[in-house]
């Protein structure tokens, strides 16, 4: 079976919490609380599945324009995430990084952060990102502009990665979307130029381990070319030699 050998990295836009709560006439705040029940659900299932690296697009850089009582909402499910979550990510061997600005995130916040980076820093499961105060298009203006005079992809997937704060992750495998839209929403744009995409109309609360595992077998299914031809052994993994965008 294809891809068997390689840890994938799967990336997920948690939408339609706002939809589910609305739907069952409670403030959308109970749906983004449903929402992290299922945050639970599936970093516990993804290792199982063949995922070495998970990122969660939890909080976009432009949600800052949704009501105050929302984003304070967002903010304090995060915190307590955080908190409540950390000796069973540590037990689980998850290593978490956040990715994104910090410096516009509550204090409390931030303390959360650090704390569970560092106490993480040892998993070697699943590697756990957290998109926070995310923007794809600013992480991207951030690391043009600390490219040095060689401007090789390598060099700037590496600077990417430290405009977000953490280390080089691998390209996305598959990106998953809940809650029926069918756009980006500015997440991972250069991560996600051969990412196989799904998406689901289901909303993220309802979204179960059962349903990850089926988008994963169709990943599976799937024939990646990565712009060569079916079978040459491109369908593994990107090619051995990538050519420059110089
Ligand atoms: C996704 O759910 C969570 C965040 C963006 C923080 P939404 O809050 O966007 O839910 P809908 O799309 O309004 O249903
Ligand atoms: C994308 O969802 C951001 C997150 C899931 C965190 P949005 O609900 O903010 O995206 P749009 O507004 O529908 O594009
Ligand atoms: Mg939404």
């Amino acid at each position: 079976m294809k891809h068997q050998s390689h840890l994938l990295h799967a990336a997920l836009i948690m939408d339609g919490n706002g939809r589910w709560a609305t739907a069952r006439g409670l403030a959308r705040p109970a749906g983004h609380r449903a929402g992290v029940e299922t945050v639970r659900r599936i970093v516990e299932a993804a290792p199982k599945l063949g995922i070495g690296t998970l990122t969660l697009y939890a909080f976009s850089s432009d949600n800052w324009k949704r009501p105050w009582t929302e984003v304070a909402a967002l903010m304090d499910l995060l915190r307590r995430y955080l908190f409540t979550e950390l000796p069973k990510l540590k037990r689980e061997g998850v290593r978490l990084h956040i990715i994104g600005r910090r410096d516009r995130l509550p204090g409390a916040v931030r303390a959360a952060i650090a704390r569970a980076e560092w106490e993480t820093r040892g998993g070697e499961t699943l590697t756990l990102r957290i998109a926070v105060d995310y923007s794809a298009r600013d992480a991207l203006c951030r690391a043009a502009g600390q490219l040095g005079a060689d401007p090789t992809r390598p060099a700037f997937t590496d600077a990417l990665a430290e405009a977000m704060h953490s280390p080089t992750a691998p390209d996305v495998d598959l990106l998953i979307r809940t809650g029926g839209e069918q756009r980006l929403s500015d997440f991972l744009l250069w991560e996600c130029a051969y990412a196989e995409l799904v998406f689901t109309s289901t909303l993220w609360p309802d979204l179960t381990a059962a349903d990850l595992g089926d988008a994963v077998a169709d990943f599976r299914r799937r024939d990646r070319r990565f712009g060569g031809l079916s079978g040459d052994g491109s369908t593994l993994s990107q090619p051995i030699i990538q050519t420059q965008s110089t």
